[in-house]
């Protein structure tokens, strides 16, 4: 494959950010544009001087001339926009949160799987240079064993019913959107957990507004997770080892540096600045695979996506509706796993 060729589905927000970062990255060029609407398809087109418009996004899947299409759409489209892609023989690039559960991920795993087709989700903080760094320092073993991520992620939004943040049929709310991220930073620095405990506050629009977990690890390792669309947050991480920590600073899923502190030794600032808008960096990555035949990047594999659809699964399953006011109540106490 010499140029790739892209196909954006959904030219919205994070496709116009997603069209942007593609200026600067060698090897590919968007050259199709799908939307619901054909005026939304030609206005994204102008902007971003993309020759193919389509108002119907069967009609991009079938332009023999797409390799690739980068699905752009709310969460609830994602699983079956993802398989009509790939039923059409295309590569994809999916934005997060991968799918509504573990059971779409999978599905949508395992058509690529049979087809040999590339398949991500557009988790970008994996390939920033924070996390980059990141993952080199944990490798190297300099703050030791890793045995607490601290992570959170939350703003103050207007409530906005037809938004995608606020909209049920969406896929809406903090978990899915936003608590994605500190799962996912968990999930790069401690695997897969063994054990979830979480609760969360339903909103007026009927999705989670704010959520707190606590993943446990084997080997005993916690994660602490924190994510909100109607309460502001530090947006902060910390990984705290047997020999040292490390802190990302707001915002977490996209930090422009870390601090690495270990004992003795003290505080090292590490820079980790970088041009645009950070999306080239998952691009590069796509294009790197593309050229090497790969179907999955190592730095974020469907088996982690699974894994952490599995953890969000886990975690919305025990955000009850409460009343506002009543009784104390607490989990089921005749489970046997409760320590007594
Ligand atoms: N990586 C990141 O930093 C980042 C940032 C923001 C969002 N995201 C993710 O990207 C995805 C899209 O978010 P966004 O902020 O770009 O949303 P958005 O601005 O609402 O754009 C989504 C697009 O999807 C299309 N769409 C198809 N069915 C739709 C429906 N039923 N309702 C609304 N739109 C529909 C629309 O385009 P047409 O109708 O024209 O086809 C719309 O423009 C989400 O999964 C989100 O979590 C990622």
């Amino acid at each position: 494959m010499s140029t790739i060729r892209w196909g954006v589905v959904g030219p919205g927000e994070i496709a116009a950010g997603f069209a942007e970062a593609m200026r600067s990255v060698e090897g590919g060029e968007i050259v199709a544009v799908a939307s619901r609407s054909i005026e939304r398809a030609t206005a994204f087109g102008d902007r971003f001087t993309i020759a193919r418009r389509y108002g119907d996004y069967a009609e991009l899947a079938a332009d023999p001339d797409v390799d690739i299409v980068y699905v752009a759409t709310p969460a609830s489209r994602h699983e079956p926009d993802t398989l009509a892609f790939l039923e059409a023989g295309k590569h994809v690039l999916c934005e997060k949160p991968f799918a509504l559960d573990a059971g779409q991920a999978r599905r949508m795993a395992e058509q690529a799987r049979a087809r040999g087709l590339f398949l991500m989700e557009a988790i970008w903080s994996r390939f920033l240079p924070a996390y980059r760094m990141l993952a080199e320092a944990m490798a190297s073993g300099r703050i030791g064993e890793p045995l607490l991520v601290e992570a959170d992620f939350g703003m103050r939004w207007p409530v906005q019913p037809q938004h995608r943040l606020f909209n049920p049929a969406l896929g809406g709310g903090a978990l899915l959107d936003l608590g994605i991220y500190p799962v996912q930073l968990c999930s790069l620095v401690l695997g897969a957990p063994q054990h979830v405990v979480a609760d969360g506050v339903i909103g007026e629009t009927g999705v989670d507004e704010q959520i707190a977990a606590v993943l446990r690890h084997p080997g005993g390792a916690l994660g602490v997770v924190k994510s909100a669309i109607r309460t502001v947050m530090t947006c902060t991480a910390r990984i705290a080892g047997t020999n040292g920590s490390i802190d990302l600073p707001a915002f977490m899923h996209c930090p422009d540096a870390l601090t690495v502190t270990t004992h003795p030794g003290g505080a090292e600032r590490i820079d980790a600045s970088y041009q645009g808008n950070g999306l080239q960096f998952e691009i590069a990555e796509v294009h790197r695979c593309l050229a090497e035949g790969l179907t999955e990047s190592p730095v974020m594999p469907l088996t982690e996506t699974i894994a952490i659809a599995s953890t969000l699964d886990a975690i919305r399953a025990q955000v009850q509706r409460v009343p506002p006011h009543g009784s104390l109540t607490i989990n089921d106490p005749s489970d046997e796993r409760r320590p007594r």
